[in-house]
C-alpha cells in the first residue's frame, strides 16, 4: 500500500481523541496542521469512519485502533498514543503499513517517585491510622512506633527510570538507599547495590518495588521473599499488582511480620470509577491503599501532550522514529537544501541494492542516506537533489517491496 504524501502543512489534517492535554494540541495547531480535537473516545465503527482523511491520529487510553480503522486510514502517516502503554492499538497492522506509533512511557516517572517518598513518610510516621482517626474524632498524640525516616534503609527493587529518581529523593530526606536490579546499573549519589533481592530485602528497612510487569517479576515478592524482609519493615509496591503475592502480604502484615505497606497497583483493579474496588488488604492498620494514581498528575497529563505531539511532529516534518514503539528507529538532522525521500519497505534482501542502482541509472546524487530496519520492516532515508524527487517517488512505489514513500520537501 503507498501514499502519496508530499504537500503543505496546513493539508495535514490531524485528529485528536479523548482530549489530549491543551499544550500538545497548542503544539500540534502551532505547525498550522488542520487539528479537530473530539472530546471523548470513539467506538470502532466511529473511528473507523472518521479516520478516512486522517494523516495523525491521537488517542488516549479508551480508543481501540484496529486492524478495520488501520486499513480504511488510507493517509493515515503516524499514531499517537497520548498515554503511557500502546495496548488500544494494533502495533503490528500499522507497522506493517508503515504507520509508526508514538507513546509517552516516561512522561510520569517524577509523579510516581514523589507518590513513593509520601508513601515512605507515611508508613514511618502511621500517617494513615493517625489521620484516619482524626477524622473520626479519635485524639492520638504519641509518639509510638513514630519515627523519622532520616538514617533508615530504602531497599529499592528494580534501579530503572521510576527507582533512580526515588533514589534520588530519599538521599535528600537523609535516607540510606540500597538497590538491586538484574542488570549492573550505575548508583545515583551514594547510592549501593546490593548482591542480590535476597541481601536487599534483608537490609532494608522500608522496601520499594519498581519492576516491570512480567513473567519473572510475578509474584516477585511472596511469602517465602517476604519472610527474608527485617521484622517490621514496610513495603510499598508502584509497579504492578502481579508483581506482590497480596494473600501473602495479607499473612505478614496480621502476623506483624511486616510493619505496614503502601499499594498503588493490585492484581484485580476496577476498569472503571464506577466499579467497585475490593483486595484483602483493606481494612488493615497502617495499610495505604491508593487507586494506581502514582503517574496520575497534572504534570505528567501534560508532559505527555508534549512529548507524544513533539515526536508526531518529528515525524510528518523530518521523519524522525525515535520513541516509536513499532518502527525501527532513525534519529534525522534538520532538512537543508535537499529533498528527503523516506522509504519504508519489507526488510528483505536486495533492497538497498535496487534502490541505490535506480539512483544510480538516474544520475541522482544522494546527499545522505540512513537506513535502520527490524524484523520485517526497512525504513530508507535518502536526502537528494531537488529536480529528482516526483520521478523518483514514482518509480520507488513500483516496487513490490515498497509499502510506503513519502518526500520532504
Ligand atoms: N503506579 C503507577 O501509576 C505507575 C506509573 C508508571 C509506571 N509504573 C510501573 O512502574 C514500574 C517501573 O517503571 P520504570 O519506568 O521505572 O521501568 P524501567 O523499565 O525504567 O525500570 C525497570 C527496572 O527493573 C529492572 N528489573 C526487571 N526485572 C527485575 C527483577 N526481576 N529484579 C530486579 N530488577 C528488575 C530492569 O532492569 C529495570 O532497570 C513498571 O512496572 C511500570 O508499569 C507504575
Amino acid at each position: 500500500m503507498t501514499h502519496k504524501t508530499s504537500f503543505p502543512k496546513n493539508k495535514i489534517r490531524v485528529l485528536l481523541l479523548e482530549g489530549p492535554h491543551p499544550e500538545g494540541v497548542a503544539r500540534l495547531r502551532e505547525e498550522t496542521f488542520d487539528v479537530s480535537v473530539h472530546k471523548g473516545a470513539m467506538s470502532e465503527a466511529e473511528l473507523a469512519d472518521a479516520i478516512r482523511d486522517v494523516h495523525v491520529l491521537g488517542v488516549r487510553s479508551k480508543t481501540r485502533v484496529t486492524r478495520e480503522a488501520i486499513e480504511r486510514g488510507k493517509r493515515l502517516l503516524a499514531i499517537g498514543a497520548f498515554c503511557i502503554g500502546t495496548n488500544q492499538v494494533d502495533l503490528e497492522t500499522a507497522m506493517l503499513h508503515g504507520i509508526p506509533v508514538y507513546n509517552a512511557p516516561y512522561s510520569n516517572t517524577r509523579s510516581v517517585a514523589e507518590l513513593v517518598v509520601a508513601d515512605i513518610i507515611m508508613l514511618f510516621r502511621g500517617l494513615y491510622d493517625k489521620v484516619r482517626d482524626a477524622h473520626a474524632g479519635v485524639w492520638v498524640k504519641s509518639a509510638a512506633g513514630s519515627v523519622e525516616v532520616r538514617g533508615k534503609t530504602l531497599g529499592i527493587v528494580g534501579y530503572g527510570h521510576i527507582g533512580t529518581q526515588v533514589s534520588v529523593l530519599a538521599e535528600a530526606l537523609g535516607m540510606r538507599v540500597i538497590f538491586c536490579d538484574i542488570v549492573d546499573k550505575l548508583p545515583m549519589g551514594n547510592a549501593v547495590p546490593t548482591v542480590d533481592l535476597r541481601d536487599c530485602l534483608e537490609r532494608a528497612d522500608v522496601v520499594t518495588l519498581h519492576v516491570p510487569g512480567a513473567p519473572d517479576t510475578e509474584n516477585l515478592l511472596g511469602a517465602r521473599e517476604i519472610g527474608w524482609m527485617k521484622d517490621g519493615a514496610f513495603l510499598i509496591n508502584a509497579s504492578r499488582g502481579s508483581v506482590v503475592d497480596v494473600d501473602a502480604l495479607r499473612a505478614a502484615l496480621e502476623s506483624g511480620k511486616l510493619g505496614g505497606a503502601a499499594l498503588d497497583v493490585f492484581p484485580e483493579e476496577p476498569r472503571s470509577d464506577e466499579e467497585r474496588f475490593t483486595t484483602p488488604l483493606q481494612h488493615m492498620p497502617n495499610v495505604v491503599l491508593t487507586p494506581h494514581i502514582g503517574g496520575s498528575t497534572v504534570e505528567a497529563q501534560r508532559n505527555i501532550g508534549l512529548e507524544v505531539a513533539g515526536k508526531l511532529i518529528r515525524y510528518v516534518n523530518n521523519g524522525s522514529t525515535v520513541g516509536a514503539v513499532n518502527f525501527p528507529a532513525v534519529v534525522l538532522p534538520e532538512l537543508a537544501g535537499h529533498h528527503r525521500v523516506l522509504h519504508v519497505h519489507e526488510n528483505v534482501p536486495g533492497v538497498l541494492q535496487k534502490v541505490n542502482a535506480l539512483f544510480g541509472e538516474r544520475g541522482i546524487n544522494v546527499a545522505a542516506q540512513y537506513l535502520r530496519t527490524h524484523e520485517r520492516l526497512g525504513y530508507l532515508i535518502m536526502d537528494i537533489d531537488k529536480t529528482a524527487t516526483r520521478e523518483i517517488l514514482k518509480e520507488l512505489r513500483a516496487f513490490p517491496e515498497t509499502i510506503r514513500v513519502r518526500a520532504l520537501f
